[in-house]
Order: structure tokens, then C-alpha cells, then sequence
């Protein structure tokens, strides 16, 4: 077996052993289920043209080539096919998501392009998000397992409910520390979570198996929604494609703010008024709260909260075999861990 090995600042590394898969599955995001209409042909292209870094998907595969059985055919055509529709279906629903997501927050760009309803309309944007979810439907039915159709059903449900509590706590002094990692779960970490348990189901692996898979992709999709957060205070404003400190001027509440506000000191009560009172809106207000983060431990604090999900991931990794694949997957959390080192 020849193990590959991956540079933790290099995604491409980590998804070089399912190459072949990415390329199918690249083919696969685009095909029309829905209508044979030349505009709607031209909206998938759009959205998914622009690419992304496709980590949901890479995860599926990966998870399903690290748990094959060994006496089975790891090319066999409907084997291969039923986890390339799981992998396509898993970046159709977060497409889509994106899709109303963007509407939803007024984002002119996204991955670099357009946005859809920046481009089109709003109309236009509500409804490709709702064919793409069709087409998502659709690709859950041809995998003929009620257990993962209720998988999918409840992330659907999550996707909801976390951008709904997000909403809802808007300058909200309220958020602690279990709200905010039930959020990053519902908004991030439950696909993940579906996408890798999925995987290994079809693989009728056992349920010690399902289960830390499962373990794993919440783990990682909650170090990814942290690293993710902690990008929006320290990130780079021209690499990230938005504006550094966006969450707080909107007043979400994340882990670098959190960790700042439970010293319950000086420097919290005064980032609490600056979210409170929504100075954080105005260019000096972000300024001096973002110099507070910086200044009292919010990065620290939250590199440190990354560095425990990724250590209980690479736990759960523990159970599967050796394999260039297993190496991949942990590689994709040193990959996360790197972004914010
Ligand atoms: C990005 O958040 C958005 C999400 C993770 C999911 C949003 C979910 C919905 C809009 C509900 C989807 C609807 C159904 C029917 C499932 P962000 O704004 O924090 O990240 P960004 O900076 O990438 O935009
Ligand atoms: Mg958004």
C-alpha cells in the first residue's frame, strides 16, 4: 500500500487519494435531474463552477474507501456509484444552503463570484436553492435506505434551526458556551456528521464504526465552524474575500468574543458594551472590540478549543484500519488546525 503524505496546509494533499472520485463526482454536481432547461443548466454551472473547497464530499469518499471491506472490489461500478450520489448529495444540500444562506445576509460574492441573487434576483435565488435541495431528494432515493433519508431529514432540520438561533441572538449577551457549540453543530457540524456515518452505513461497516464516524465528522465540522470563526477576527480580509471582524459587527457572538466575556473582568464588561449598545457597528467600535479579543486571550482561548475537537477526531479515528484513506482523514484535521496556527 503506499501512504500518502499530507501537507497540513494543502487540501488538495488530503483529497489526492480520491482524486478519481472528485472528478466523477465534479461531473455528477452539475447533471440537470430536476428539467431539461438551458437556464436552469446555466444556474448549476454558476453555483458550482466556483467550486469551493469541496471538504463535505472529499470527507464521504474518504470515509468510504477507508471502511471498503477488504474482500470487496473497492471499483466496483454500484458500489463506487451509490457513495459518489452520497458524496454529490451532501454538497448539493450545503450548496443550497449557501444559496438561501446569501440571500438571507445580503452577500454579494461568494467563492469569488456573483451571488445568484445578486446576479439574477432574489426569486430566482429562493427557488435554485429549493431545486437544488430536489435534486438532493432525489439523490437520497436512488440510495434506497430509510435510516439515512432520516439522517438527511434531520440535517435539513439543523441547517434551520441553527440559522434560526443565530438569528435570534443577534447582540445577545445570553450566548454561552453550549449555545454557541449547539449552533456550530446544527449549522456545520451535523452534514459532516451525516455525510462520514452515512458512508460507513452503506458500507455495512459495524456499529462501533457508524459510530465513531459518526463522532468524527461532529468533531470536525465543530473544529471547522471554530477555526472558521476565529478566521473572521485574525483572517487576512483579502484571502477570506469578506471584511475581518464581520461576525461581531453583526452581532453573532462567537468563541474568540466568548472567551473574552467569561473573564467577567474590565476588558469583558467593556467588549459587552460594545456589543450591547451595537458600537461594534461602527469602524472605531469593531476596532476596539477586536483590540480587546486580540489583547485578553480570544485567540489563544479559541486555538485551544480547536485543538480539543481535533484531538477527540483523531480518537475516533482510532477504530479504522490503517490505509492511505484513514491518513487523509486525519489529514483534513491537521489541515483545519493549520488554517488558524
Ligand atoms: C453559512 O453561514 C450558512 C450555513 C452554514 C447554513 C445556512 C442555512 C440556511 C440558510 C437554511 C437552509 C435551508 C434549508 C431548507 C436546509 P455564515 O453566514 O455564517 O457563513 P458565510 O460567511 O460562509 O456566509
Ligand atoms: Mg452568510
Amino acid at each position: 500500500m503506499v501512504v500518502v503524505q499530507t501537507n497540513s496546509s494543502d487540501l488538495s494533499a488530503v483529497l489526492e487519494p480520491i482524486s478519481q472520485d472528485m472528478a466523477v463526482l465534479t461531473q455528477r454536481l452539475s447533471s440537470n435531474l430536476i428539467d431539461d432547461n438551458p437556464f436552469i443548466d446555466e444556474l448549476l454551472d454558476q453555483v458550482f463552477r466556483a467550486g469551493g473547497k469541496r471538504i463535505r464530499p472529499g470527507l464521504v469518499l474518504l470515509c468510504h474507501r477507508a471502511t471498503c471491506k477488504e474482500d470487496s472490489n473497492s471499483t466496483d461500478a454500484v458500489e463506487q456509484q451509490l457513495h459518489i450520489t452520497l458524496a454529490a448529495l451532501t454538497e448539493l444540500i450545503h450548496t443550497a444552503s449557501l444559496v438561501h444562506d446569501d440571500v438571507i445576509d445580503r452577500a454579494d460574492v461568494r467563492r469569488g463570484q456573483t451571488t445568484v441573487h445578486t446576479q439574477w434576483s432574489e426569486k430566482i435565488a429562493v427557488l435554485l436553492g429549493d431545486l437544488l435541495f430536489a435534486q438532493a431528494s432525489v439523490c437520497l432515493s436512488q440510495l434506497e435506505s430509510p435510516q439515512i433519508v432520516g439522517i438527511y431529514g434531520r440535517v435539513l432540520g439543523d441547517l434551520c434551526a441553527g440559522e434560526i438561533r443565530q438569528m435570534r441572538q443577534q447582540y445577545s449577551l445570553d450566548v454561552n458556551w453550549e449555545s454557541y457549540i449547539h449552533k456550530s453543530y446544527c449549522k456545520t457540524a451535523s452534514l459532516f456528521s451525516a455525510g462520514c456515518r452515512s458512508a460507513a452505513i452503506l458500507n455495512n461497516c459495524s456499529a462501533e464504526i457508524i459510530q465513531q464516524l459518526a463522532e468524527y465528522g461532529k468533531n470536525l465540522g465543530i473544529c471547522f465552524q471554530i477555526t472558521d470563526d476565529l478566521l473572521d477576527v485574525t483572517g487576512n480580509s483579502d484571502v477570506l474575500g469578506k471584511k475581518t471582524g464581520g461576525d461581531l459587527a453583526q452581532g453573532i457572538i462567537t468563541a474568540p468574543a466568548l472567551a473574552v466575556l467569561e473573564r467577567k473582568d474590565e476588558p469583558a464588561n467593556k467588549l459587552a458594551h460594545l456589543i450591547n449598545t451595537r458600537a461594534v457597528n461602527s469602524t472605531e467600535g469593531l476596532e476596539e472590540a477586536l483590540d480587546l479579543i486580540q489583547r485578553y486571550g480570544g485567540v489563544e482561548d479559541t486555538r485551544a478549543l480547536c485543538r480539543k475537537y481535533a484531538s477527540q477526531a483523531k480518537d475516533n479515528l482510532k477504530v479504522i484500519p490503517n490505509s492511505s484513506y484513514r491518513d487523509s482523514l486525519d489529514g483534513a484535521i491537521e489541515y483545519l488546525l493549520h488554517r488558524v496556527s
